[in-house]
């Protein structure tokens, strides 16, 4: 069992862009019965309405979105080079198709609450939902990136979430 201890959020130490975009993060949602979890690499963290948050975006398509959608928390687990086979995995099938615990060998935590969340994090946030709303193509102001990204009209939902709890090893 990793010994997890609480930080601050202001005491996470490394830099977003790498975390969030260069080593990528899981993010899990559900509950001890049933849950899921699949890699992002874009989102961002910060502060918004004076509450230290995570800006997270799921496309409507991912079995995790069931997840995100139907409860008021969810964790973002970040993890070491050595898991980056386990995120890509996590990253390319989906929850619906494969057991991603089993085939990925990671361990699920859990909260108090009950929030999963993965034992091999190196990090782990536990967010709460405070704001979700769908992007549109109507309030994309400059038209380059939409042809790259939204060609199936699958335009992400962006979660603002207040990290209520940060774990570190
Ligand atoms: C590196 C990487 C980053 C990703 N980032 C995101 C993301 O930020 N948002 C998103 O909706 N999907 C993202 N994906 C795609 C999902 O992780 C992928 O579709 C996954 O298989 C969904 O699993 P699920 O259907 O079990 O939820 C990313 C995939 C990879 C490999």
């Amino acid at each position: 069992m990793a010994d997890f201890r609480e930080i601050t959020p202001q005491e996470i130490a490394e830099n977003p862009f790498k975390l969030i975009g260069g080593d990528w993060a899981l993010v899990t949602a559900g509950d001890r019965e049933r849950f899921n979890t699949m890699t992002i690499s874009w989102g961002g963290m910060g502060i918004m309405w004076n509450k230290p948050v995570v800006f997270s975006f799921i496309r409507p398509q991912r079995y995790t979105f069931e997840f995100t959608e139907q409860n008021d928390h969810f964790t973002m687990s970040f993890f070491d080079e050595e898991y980056r086979k386990a995120l890509a995995f996590c990253g390319s099938k989906s929850g619906r198709d494969v057991d991603k615990v089993k085939e990925t060998g990671l361990t699920p935590a859990f909260t108090e609450d009950g929030v999963p969340y993965f034992e091999e994090a190196k990090l782990v946030l536990v967010c709460k939902k405070l704001y979700a709303q769908d992007l549109n193509a109507q309030s994309i102001t400059d038209q380059a990136v939409v042809s790259p990204n939204y060609n199936g009209n699958d335009y992400h939902k962006m979660y603002v979430s207040e990290i209520v709890k940060a774990l570190t090893v």
